[in-house]
């Protein structure tokens, strides 16, 4: 059993004090650092729309949500709206996390009943965000002088966006290849652009996002500068193609997987899903993707 208390010391900003999650002592010990987990209440700053699909949700969230890290998530409460009564908490991304002024950027599809509660919110609004979750990205020690991939497509763009800017500030080259199936629904791109990153948009309306025209785009640009690590999300095409890829180019990497959550804390299995042992390995092994991930290495993933 969890137990919740209130802890005055999260508390700054605009932002009420964060209830943390004290986790049972097999818990903590199974992490290499201490980990902190909260019921974080969090007020809506703006929820714009971004096109015709996607919003652009930014809160002001206690001093525990700010720790967050890329590839990390937060298992949201979405309202209620209409009829929908979501039961469950949907988990998003970090899209964004910026310390000094207290904020956290989420960028979400309105597909379901969770995110339809989700579009509702406006300024002024609160929202519990439970997080920061999960293991996110570990950029591995060549990143200073490196070249960093990353290849995104749907919601893989707002996961990836916050290791473009992790990349840059540890010294590398970032190359973001980004694709969509129309221009208006590519996202991040300037954002990107302004972090530092080398952008290149693929879309399936100009047909040029198709697997092997990536796979040559990528092994130009590996060619142009050897890619020290590579990392996808969105995709399970593009993930196959990139585990092939980089085992033939000897490239590093790391998947940032979306898996249906129960709990999102380890606790329910209902995220579990199978993985190599180790890279090239035929046995499996079953993780959580919500406690052991959601990023993972590229090699041990499977696709679906
Ligand atoms: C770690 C993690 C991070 C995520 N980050 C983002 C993000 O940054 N932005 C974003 O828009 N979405 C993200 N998602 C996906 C998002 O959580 C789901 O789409 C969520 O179910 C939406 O809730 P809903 O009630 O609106 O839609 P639902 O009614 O739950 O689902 C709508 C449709 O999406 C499918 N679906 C639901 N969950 C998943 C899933 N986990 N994987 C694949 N298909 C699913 C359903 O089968 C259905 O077809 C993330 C998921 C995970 C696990
Ligand atoms: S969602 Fe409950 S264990 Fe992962």
């Amino acid at each position: 059993m969890t137990t919740i208390t209130t802890d005055p010391q999260t508390a700054s900003g605009d932002a009420p004090a964060a209830r943390v999650i004290p986790l049972c002592s097999a818990a903590q010990s199974a992490c290499a650092t201490p980990l902190s987990i909260a019921e974080n209440p969090c007020f809506v700053r703006s929820n714009d729309w971004v096109n015709a699909e996607y919003k652009h949700l930014v809160l002001s969230a206690p001093a525990l949500a700010l720790t967050a890290r890329s590839g990390q998530f937060f298992h949201l409460a979405c309202p209620a709206s209409n009829d929908d009564t979501p039961y469950l908490r949907r988990p998003m991304s970090l899209y964004c996390v910026a310390p000094e002024n207290q904020r956290i950027e989420f960028l979400y599809k309105v597909q379901g009943a969770g995110t339809r509660g989700l579009a509702q919110l406006a300024a002024g609004d609160t929202l519990d965000a439970l997080g920061p979750l999960g293991k996110g990205f570990t950029l591995p020690d060549t990143t200073a002088g490196g070249h960093v991939l990353l290849l995104a497509r749907g919601v893989g763009l707002a996961t990836l966006a916050p290791l473009a800017h992790a990349a840059i500030a540890a010294g590398a080259r970032v190359t973001a290849v980004l694709s969509a199936r129309s221009p208006a629904l590519m996202m991040s791109a300037d954002y990107l652009r302004d972090a530092g990153a080398n952008v290149i948009i693929v879309t399936d309306d100009e047909q040029t996002s198709d697997v092997v025209q990536v796979e040559s785009l990528i092994r130009r640009v590996h060619a142009q500068q050897p890619i020290t690590y590579a990392s996808t999300c969105g995709s399970n095409r593009l993930l196959s193609m990139l585990q092939r890829v980089a085992s033939q180019l000897g490239i590093p990497g790391e998947v940032a997987l979306e898996q249906h959550m129960g709990c999102g804390i380890g606790a329910c299995y209902a995220c579990v899903r199978p993985f190599r042992k180790h890279a090239g390995s035929d046995e499996l092994s079953y993780r959580r993707v919500c406690w052991d991930g959601p990023v993972f290495d590229l090699q041990e993933t499977t696709s679906w």
